[in-house]
This record gives C-alpha cells, structure tokens and sequence, in this order.
C-alpha cells in the first residue's frame, strides 16, 4: 500500500487530532503517502482531498476539534455516494482509507469495505459507545470537563443548599454520566442502560437531607430525557429548590487529555500499521492496555455495555 486517506466522520472529539497527527506520522514514517479527506464522507464523494505532508499535522496534538472538520452526510448512505468516494479515491491512487469517528462512521467504513475499497476505524466519540475498546478518544477529556463543572456547581449548591441536576451528552449511553458521577460524587445518577424511578431519586435525597445532607447533585445522562423536565418533576414531587444546568457542546471541546492523546496516538499508528498488513475491515480498539483489532461487522452487531459493577458501587458510596 503506498498512498492511503484519513477522515473524521460524525461528531466531533478531544483527541482526533492526535489521531490524524498519528496517521499521517506513522504512514510517512512507512514510506506511504497520507490524503487528509476534510468534512468526512462528504468531503470524499466532493473530492475534498489534499495530500498532508509531516508539517501539515504540526502543532495539533493539543488542539480540541478536528483539523480535518467534520460532517454528517445522507448522501453517503446511498449504493451512488458510496461509489462517487471509491473513484474519487481511486483516481488519486489511494487504497486505503482510516476512518477516524462512531458508530455512525463505522457504518460507512463497513459499506466502503463491502465494496472493496479497504478501511480501518478508529473509534472517536465523547459517548463511549464503542464495543470492543475500554475507551473511545475523546471521553476522557469531556469526562474532565463535565467533572471540573461539577466540581464548580458543588460549591454554589453547598452555599445555597439547593438539589443540583446537571444532564451530560453520551447520546444513547450513560458512560459519561456514570464516570463523572461516581468521580464527583454525586447523590444519584441516572443513565438509559439502568432507570431508576423518580421516587426513588426522591427517597434517596430526603434520606440524605434527614442525616443532614445540605445539597444533592444528580447526574442525567441525555439519553434518559430533559435535565429540565426532571427537574420539574423532583421539585413539584418533593419540594427541594431545584436547579439544572444542561452542559451542552461545552463537553466536545478543549485541549485533549495526556489519556486521550496517548490512546488516540497509538490507536491512529496502529491503524496504518493494519492497512500496510493488508487488512480490511477492522476497527482498532484498546483492552486492558492493550491494541486489539475487531471485525467491523462484529462490533456493529454488538451492543456496548456499561459497567454494572461501576453503577453499583456508585449507589453504595452515595449512601
Ligand atoms: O456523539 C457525540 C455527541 O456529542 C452526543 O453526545 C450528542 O448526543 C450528539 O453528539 C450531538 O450531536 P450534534 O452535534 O449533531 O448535535
């Protein structure tokens, strides 16, 4: 393989820069020529495609976002967009692409594959929504964003001893919510994988007020509903002054952690190193520490898992 094309696809996340700094990196570092495709998928089928030398990917492993930018295209889902990317790639004598994003992502790297045109992904969303990886790049560092907000509106809720709801993004998953609300000590979190009943929510906040608790913070995930609406709920059910913050698209952005950067770094170089073996179809992932590959296909049929053990624990330290 001698010239091969890097995309972010979907939403964007902390780290995908490293990731793309990785590629290009470890490809040129190989011999092989690197394409950066900007606006994902879309991007491919315009023939947004330039070729990226070792200084174009300097100075961006600290950055936030994607330098590649980023899109969602429906025009892509179609037998003919997935066509117009393949000879766009092929008339610049590109044979492999790395698709750096979600599931989402996976989905087109999947078609472009059947197809015949092989590609690797690298998992790169906030959510952690993956199978078949511990982390996807981008959640560590949004995990400390939401964690430092918690940290902040702790100090407002202990001052005017008010019931706190902060809802987090991780679309369908609650990772983001359990992660962030078990580091920052919240009274209750509430995910999709695990509802619990408002009343229960409500028993547990009394139950903490009666042993002289001043202030309660509850995690939502957005996958469960509106901060908003539950916030409503908790306060006409049970008469706390309530707040809510939704952190919104704050939780995307900023300079990557060293975690995420590290995992992003070693993830895009091992995908480069998939495509030169030959291989199709594969997502990179990382177990234990450890670089793992998958069968795309697999890890779309599976559905990610969150860690019960984890929630559990959560709910007995929050006594
Ligand atoms: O997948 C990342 C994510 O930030 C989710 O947490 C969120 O639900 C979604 O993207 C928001 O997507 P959009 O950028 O299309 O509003």
């Amino acid at each position: 393989m001698k010239k091969i094309g890097v995309l972010t696809s979907g939403g964007d996340a902390p780290g995908m820069n490293a990731a793309i700094r990785a590629v290009v990196r470890k490809a040129i570092y190989h011999d092989v020529e690197v394409f950066g495709v900007r606006y994902g998928f879309q991007g491919l089928m315009d023939g947004n495609i330039n070729q990226m030398a070792l200084g174009t990917v300097g100075d961006i492993i600290q950055r936030g976002g994607t330098v590649l930018s980023t899109a969602r295209s429906s025009e892509f889902k179609t037998d003919e967009g997935q066509q117009k990317a393949i000879e766009q790639m092929k008339k610049r004598g590109i044979e492999g692409l790395v698709v750096i994003g979600g599931d989402g992502s996976f989905q087109g790297a999947k078609k472009l594959t059947e197809k015949g045109f092989p590609c690797i992904g690298v998992p790169g969303t906030i959510d952690n929504d993956i199978p078949g990886t511990d982390f996807t790049i981008g959640f560590d560092t949004s995990l400390n964003t939401i964690l430092e907000a918690i940290d902040k509106i702790r100090d407002t809720a202990t001052s005017h001893e008010r019931t706190y709801i902060i809802e987090v993004m991780g679309r369908d998953a609650g990772d983001l919510a359990l992660w962030a609300g078990l580091s920052g000590g919240a009274e209750s979190i509430i995910i999709p994988e695990e509802k619990e009943s408002i009343d229960d929510v409500i028993y547990r906040l009394k139950r903490g007020q009666e042993r002289g608790k001043k202030h309660s913070i509850i995690i939502l995930a957005e996958g469960v509903g509106s901060g908003f609406e539950f916030g409503k709920m908790i306060e006409e059910r049970s008469q706390l002054d309530t707040r809510v913050t939704v952190l919104g698209y704050i939780q995307r952005g900023g300079s990557p952690t060293a975690q995420d950067r590290v995992l992003a770094s070693r993830m895009g170089a091992k995908a480069v190193e998939l495509l030169i073996e030959g291989k199709a179809g594969r997502m990179v992932g990382m177990e234990n520490n450890q670089l793992v590959d998958y069968d795309i296909n697999e890890i779309l049929s599976k559905k990610h898992q969150i860690n019960m053990d984890m929630y559990k624990l959560s709910k007995e330290l929050a006594i």
